[in-house]
């Protein structure tokens, strides 16, 4: 009898995709390793996906960066499968998605007299959130895998992602959320005929119910924090911006971000856009990696006080160095989609983010609802709270001396307005009704 992955076209593995390495002992596992994290090392012993860069690095000068970076299965994020861990073998709305523009923002870089500012608006995606492109690499693979069932725990917007792809696909997913998340999110999930499971708790319970009945069941992952294919997805964000600036790699920018802002729940898209900036430098198709900063909400900022309080050296910290040095914290912020006491993907977020120079600093809330507006109104972009902590981080990283105004910065607006529309409420007085024509 054939299954709902049966009628979806075929997909395969990068041939030059190698296995993958845990974040904290390096020991190695093959690219069959079907038991998402580090056997020494358990839950924490996150896994980074291995390629051969030699190999890629000679298919690109054989072929020539354009070619080997054009799209193929479809538009989008496919265009990179040379550094994606699986490929479709067709293009399928369940997973043909990425392109999003990468906006120059003049009026808002002039009213916040910034030289250059550039918004990666990941709100046009199929869920409205940059999540889509985890879930993108999770339907593929799961179709690589024949697995027809999918589950994740999320705040709402992976949830979204996976609900949505899901019904493209016609597949089964099991979605566990915390009871708290918005109402909308919630209806988002449901009309897609996501199965739900409130957790009365934390995104951190719900996290750690997801991963126990997804080895119940032997269901998919799609917990991004969890299985190391979807940061790859992810890492697309940063690919895309470096082809934008390069005319598709073929010629050098004279135009090139100092930084990029990064909004940061548990550290998986922070850690994917330092890596996706590094591959770019490492095949030589861009001049540098940015400076990479990441933005936590001032009520939920264990990164940003962990790195506040390390300021000698943390890129000199070892693996279970920052795993000491990060602290869990209680949750109180607007921003949900952000709202982690303890990033799953800390090690990792920590080490990238190290390495290109950058940092973590807190935003209070109020500052999210100043850049809510700010994106709104001088950039004709709407984002949710969580979706403009980057520009938010832009304001405060100006204050903390961390970027100097005649510096060029890109900012990742991460997530759509209308999943919460209630937080840019607080930025505006409702006019009052005026009486209609009289007769
Ligand atoms: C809109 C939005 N921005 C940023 C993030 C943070 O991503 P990560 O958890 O990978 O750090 C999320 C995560 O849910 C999100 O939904
Ligand atoms: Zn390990």
């Amino acid at each position: 009898m054939s299954t709902a992955n049966d009628l979806l076209p075929g997909a395969g593995l990068n041939p030059h995709f190698t296995g993958y390495r845990c974040v904290i002992c390096a020991r190695e596992q093959p690219r069959d390793y079907a038991g998402y994290v580090c056997p020494d090392c358990g839950v924490d012993g996150i896994l980074d996906v291995v390629y051969d860069m030699a190999s890629i690095r000679s298919e690109v000068a054989q072929t020539g960066a354009a070619n080997a970076f054009s799209p193929t299965t479809g538009t989008g994020l496919w265009r990179f499968a040379p550094l994606l861990p699986v490929r479709p073998e067709a293009a399928h709305p369940a997973w043909a998605l990425g392109g999003t523009p990468l906006q120059p923002a003049p009026r808002l870089a002039a009213h916040l007299g910034q030289q250059q500012v550039w918004l990666k608006d990941d709100t046009s995606l199929p869920s409205a959130s940059l999540k889509d492109r985890a879930a993108a690499v999770a339907m593929v693979h799961a179709r690589l895998l024949g697995v027809t069932h999918l589950a994740c725990a999320s705040t709402g917007n992976a949830a979204a992602s996976l609900a949505v792809l899901s019904a493209r696909a016609g597949l089964d997913c099991t979605i566990f959320v915390p009871a708290a998340a918005p109402k909308a999110k919630l209806a988002q999930l449901l009309l897609h005929g996501a199965t739900v499971v409130p957790v009365d708790g934390t995104y951190d319970q719900a996290f750690d119910l997801s991963l126990a009945e997804i080895a119940k069941h032997g269901w998919y992952s799609r917990n991004c924090a969890h299985n190391p294919l979807l940061v790859e997805g992810k890492k697309t964000v940063a690919l895309e911006i470096g082809l934008a600036l390069t005319a598709g790699f073929t010629a050098h920018p004279d135009q090139w971000p100092d930084a990029v802002l990064v909004p940061v729940g548990d550290g998986c898209i922070i850690s994917a856009v330092a890596r996706g900036f590094n591959e770019l430098r490492e095949l030589g198709l861009t001049p540098g990696v940015p400076r990479i900063i990441g933005v936590q909400a001032a009520g939920a900022s264990p990164l940003a006080q962990a790195w506040s309080a390390c300021a000698n050296d943390p890129a000199g910290l070892t693996g279970p160095e920052i795993r000491a040095a990060i602290q869990p914290v209680t949750c109180r912020t607007i921003a949900d989609s952000i709202s982690v006491g303890i990033p799953r993907n800390r090690i990792k977020a920590w080490r990238r983010v190290a390495a290109t120079g950058g940092g973590f600093l807190a935003v209070p809330d109020e500052t999210i609802v100043e850049a809510i507006g700010l994106l709104a109104a001088q950039a004709g972009v709407f984002a949710e709270p969580s979706g403009a902590a980057g520009l938010a981080g832009l304001l405060a990283a100006r204050d903390k001396g961390w970027l100097r105004p005649n510096e060029k910065v890109a900012v990742l607006v991460t997530g759509h307005g209308l999943k919460d529309p209630g937080a840019g409420l607080g930025q505006v007085t409702l006019p009052a009704a005026m009486p209609p024509l009289a007769g």
